[in-house]
């Protein structure tokens, strides 16, 4: 199987170098914020850690169906975060011989994993067009067509930060409905969006949407490592038999501070922090692209705690990320490892010390490489 390339990067040296510019999340949640949310941690400390429900216990699914309309418990399971649900949807309908589409630029983990079942991947990109990131229509109706068996795409997109509208969201649901290809749309960023409302999921545009999510970014909670999939009972169904396999089920912990954290209110004040955060957080990458106009362009994301820097030098991403890693100890991603050479990603949901220090890093390390090609 092919290395996760960023993945493997990040895990390589985020604990390594002083300032990890390479996050995506916003500054996490501490278990004392989730106890004043209403996490019951001394109740907890007597409850015996045994194994939990594997597919996520009915309490928290009970919750997590307010979130979809019309689904059931059984359209729902619980996972080791939304990599997992990611992982367990593509085992369970992708094999050899299969077609896969996938949106690029992306979170690149559904690249190595079909490609290691057998399937073909077929890329359709986003593109930035009079500055906005559209569909290229003529490629995703090359990719999906009908031996296409599932598509991916990340609404909001990392790492660009775009939403689709509406109208382009029906359309892309209708092209797989057309074809009978399972949509698999991966919305750990909704409710991450800084100056727009919120995003529309693409849960309810077809028999053969299925969501994947997660307390990972939107809620600020990664560490406890809860996601899920929202999709068809018979798919579920599919994804349990492999999450049998794989890691059971979640951790019971996880599952109990899950809880808490999607009942209505408390996902509505994660979310309000989170847009806080990156709300302030705007102007001081401003001013950090400003400092380096001439250098590079500054996209910013309408959701997600990234944004992206295009720079117009020849060098590849990896080598200027590295250059930037060993010369002033931050980490960013190339975003060759996003399927998008030529840029690099950066954090912007850090705490404002370490983001305008991590970023002034980064802008020393651009200029240096401008001038020493
Ligand atoms: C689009 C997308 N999906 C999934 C993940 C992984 O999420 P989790 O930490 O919930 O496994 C990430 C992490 O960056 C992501 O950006």
């Amino acid at each position: 199987m092919e290395a996760f390339e960023m993945e493997r990067m990040q895990s390589t040296w985020e604990n390594v170098v002083q300032y990890d510019m390479s996050e995506s999340g916003v500054a996490p949640v501490t278990l004392r914020e989730l106890v004043e949310m209403g996490f019951d941690l001394e109740r907890f400390l007597d409850v015996p850690l045994g194994y939990s429900q594997s597919n996520g216990t009915v309490e928290l699914r009970e919750l997590l169906r307010e979130h979809y309309p019309g689904a059931s418990v059984d359209h729902l399971e619980v996972t080791n975060g939304t990599s997992e649900a990611n992982y367990l949807v593509a085992l369970s309908l992708l094999g050899p011989g299969d077609v896969f589409a996938l949106q690029v630029p992306n979170y690149l983990q559904l690249w190595g994993v079909p490609r290691a079942l057998g399937a073909e991947v077929r890329p359709f990109h986003l593109r930035r067009v009079d500055g906005r990131w559209r569909v290229d229509w003529d490629e995703l109706e090359s990719a999906i067509g009908e031996k296409t068996r599932l598509v991916y795409l990340s609404n909001p997109n990392n790492p660009t930060g775009s939403v689709l509208d509406r109208a382009d969201m029906e359309r892309i649901a209708s092209r797989c409905e057309k074809v009978g290809a399972y949509l698999l749309s991966d919305e750990v960023y909704r409710g991450a969006e800084i100056d727009r409302e919120r995003s529309d999921s693409f849960w309810g545009m077809g028999e053969r949407v299925i969501v994947t999510s997660g307390l990972s970014k939107a809620y600020g909670i990664p560490g406890v490592r809860i996601g899920w999939i929202a999709g068809p009972p018979d798919v579920v169904e599919k994804t349990w038999t492999q999450h049998d396999y794989l890691t059971i089920g979640p951790n019971k912990m996880s599952d109990a501070i899950a809880r808490v954290a999607v009942s209505p209110d408390n996902r509505e004040k994660l979310y309000a922090r989170t847009r806080a955060l990156l709300k302030a957080n705007l102007p001081v990458v401003r001013d950090f692209a400003r400092d380096l106009e001439g250098f590079v362009a500054l996209y910013e994301p309408e959701a997600g705690a990234i944004c992206l820097v295009r720079y117009d030098d020849e060098v590849p991403s990896v080598e200027l990320a590295e250059r930037i890693r060993v010369e002033q100890s931050t980490l960013v991603v190339p975003g060759s490892q996003l399927g998008l050479e030529g840029h690099l990603r950066i954090w912007i949901g850090a705490k404002e010390p370490f983001l305008v220090e991590g970023l002034r890093r980064i802008g020393a390390g651009l200029k240096l490489s401008a001038a020493n090609p």
